[in-house]
């Protein structure tokens, strides 16, 4: 790898993003004492270090997206896997804070072609959101819509905020209370799956909690 100033910096946000793993690692590796002070402070440096690995890999993505589009890899994955993979995220990270469930309708295929990374790293952002807003619960689906693959977080918050949902319908920037990267990262991740044209969508809602949807084509 040559060292020019951008691969220096995209290869120091990968090293902290490791060390950030491991330390996460080490945090969920604390156990509970059943003292709420305790717990709680444990807990909460826990979901902000995951946190901070998963916007610097978002990050690193971002930034090699601006250098080339992103090409995701279209391998046949089990969406049942999947979801129930993401549910076992937001367990780990939600221990007994929130109540997790999953959804998955009779229709869902058994296989679907789609790169299991780049749509786990966009949902897990949407846990991520959900943790910081629900509640009392999250619900991950899986199902049909309209010929695409429907994956959805829902959660019991008050719901996205309206200037967000009107911002991302027509394509402009929105406010976030952090960097707004997940959202836009999740977009750009649904567009790059393409199936004869046709494109994957982020779709966003509030139901009356807020609804995250990745259709895939
Ligand atoms: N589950 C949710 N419930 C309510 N509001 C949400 C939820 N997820 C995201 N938001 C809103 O959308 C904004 C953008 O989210 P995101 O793109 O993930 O950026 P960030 O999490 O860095 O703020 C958030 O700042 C928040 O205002
Ligand atoms: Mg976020």
């Amino acid at each position: 790898m040559t060292f020019d100033g951008t691969d220096f910096y995209a290869a120091l946000i990968h090293e902290l993003k490791n060390d950030l793993g491991v330390l996460s690692m080490a945090l969920g590796g604390i156990p509970l004492r059943g003292e709420a002070a305790h717990d709680a402070a444990v807990d909460s440096a826990r979901l902000l270090c995951q946190g901070m690995v998963d916007r610097l890999h978002q990050a690193l993505l971002i930034y090699k997206a601006d250098h080339q589009p992103i090409h995701p890899v279209l391998d046949a994955c089990s969406p049942h896997d999947l979801v129930q993979a993401i549910a076992a995220s937001a367990h780990a990270l939600a221990r007994d804070r929130l109540h997790v469930e999953t959804a998955i309708a009779a229709d869902t295929p058994v296989l679907w072609f789609f790169d299991r990374e780049l749509v786990e790293m966009a949902l897990v952002n949407a846990i991520h959101n959900a943790l910081a807003h629900a509640r009392s619960s999250i619900r991950i689906e899986a199902g049909m819509d309209a010929g695409c693959l429907a994956l959805r977080v829902r959660d019991d918050s008050p719901g996205y905020p309206e200037s967000l949902l009107e911002s991302v319908a027509d394509g402009r920037p929105y406010a976030a209370t952090g960097t707004g990267l997940g959202l836009r990262f999740a977009r750009l991740i649904a567009h790059s799956h393409d199936n004869r044209g046709r494109r994957g969508e982020l779709r966003l809602g509030n139901d009356p909690g807020a609804v995250f949807s990745l259709l895939l084509p």
